[in-house]
């Protein structure tokens, strides 16, 4: 194998750059050519891609989004796009492919590797919603923001005085998935936390939040996962159930860039590092995960059938920390 191509797809994550970097340093390791595809899918069909040298890669390991961009695609989806894509691999002497993106992205993998493309994912999203792995790239990061934001929250929220208590709404992203919410939850210090994997009653939590009050507490945080509800149709629940007017908070897409942790930039390198390995060893629709803080691989339908559902034990750590 020669050249290899790499695509981002999808919503970007922090870290999707460590990742693209770590490819063409190991491709070249290998004495292999890295190639990127820009533009996703659409890009691979469109044959917009080039060569990345490592100087090229080497000063993006600080910067989250993707150089190669990202884009969603119609015609991919057809039985003509995929040709079309393994058409434009073949000109371009792509041997093999790695895709860093969600479980769309693995979708669109795994077609292509029905055609005769090998191709490798990688779990790239800050949803963590991906099952084959612990983590998937981003998803600290956006974690990391999310409790520095609940952090930022508790300053103000300790500092004023007021005669009603005072309860803060914080929205944050995950699609289906809880999993920023309550890891944010709990490192934050938050009162309660809402996500979709655990079944939630909103009378209940307002007791909750009123015993606190009843206690002494002047404010509390509360996180919800997108995937609950909006943070403006539960503020109109806590305001009638508690007769308050609540502070809202919608994190959006500041919980996708800045600076990637350390910790997203070294498992993006981790596992492009596994991705090349494994194409190297021909395989193909195999999808990269880290587990117990080593690089695995397993059937790319792993990442697309199952949800990475929050953890037993984490659920049982938020409800110790808010009770
Ligand atoms: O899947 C990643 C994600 O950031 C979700 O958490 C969020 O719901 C969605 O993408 C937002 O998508 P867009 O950038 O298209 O608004």
């Amino acid at each position: 194998m020669k050249r290899i191509g790499v695509l981002t797809s999808g919503g970007d994550s922090p870290g999707m750059n460590a990742c693209i970097r770590a490819i063409v340093k190991a491709a070249k390791a290998n004495d292999m050519v890295a190639v990127g595809i820009y533009e996703g899918y659409k890009g691979l069909m469109e044959g917009k891609m080039e060569v990345l040298t490592t100087n090229y890669v080497d000063d993006i390991i600080e910067s989250s989004g993707t150089i190669l961009k990202s884009a969603r695609s119609n015609l991919f989806k057809t039985e003509e796009g995929l040709k079309l894509a393994v058409e434009q691999a073949n000109k371009s002497g792509i041997e093999g492919l790695i895709v860093i993106g969600g479980d769309g992205s693995f979708r669109g993998a795994c077609d292509l590797s029905q055609y005769g493309l090998p191709v490798i994912g990688i779990p790239g999203t800050i949803d963590n919603d991906i099952a084959g792995t612990e983590y998937s790239i981003g998803a600290d990061t956006a974690v990391n923001i999310v409790t520095d934001t609940i952090s930022k929250i508790h300053d103000t929220a300790r500092s004023l005085i007021v005669d009603m208590p005072r309860v803060f709404l914080v929205e944050v992203m995950g699609r289906g998935c809880g999993y920023i919410a309550i890891t944010s939850a709990i490192a934050g210090g938050a009162d309660y936390c809402l996500v979709p994997e655990v079944p939630y009653d909103i009378q209940r939590m307002c007791s909750h939040l009123q015993t606190r009050f009843d206690e002494g507490k002047l404010y509390s945080v509360v996180v919800v996962a997108e995937g609950v509800m909006s943070v403006n149709d539960l503020k109109k629940q806590v305001d009638a159930i508690l007769n308050i007017d609540a502070r809202t908070c919608v994190l959006g897409h500041l919980q996708r860039g800045g600076a990637p942790t350390a910790f997203d930039r070294l498992i993006a390198s981790q596992m492009a590092v596994k991705a090349v390995e494994l194409l190297l060893e021909g395989k193909t629709n195999r999808m990269v995960g880290v587990i117990a803080s080593q690089a695995v691989d397993s059937e790319i339908s792993t990442g697309i059938n199952d949800k990475n559902k929050i953890s037993e034990k984490i659920v049982r750590l938020n409800n110790i920390l808010i009770s």
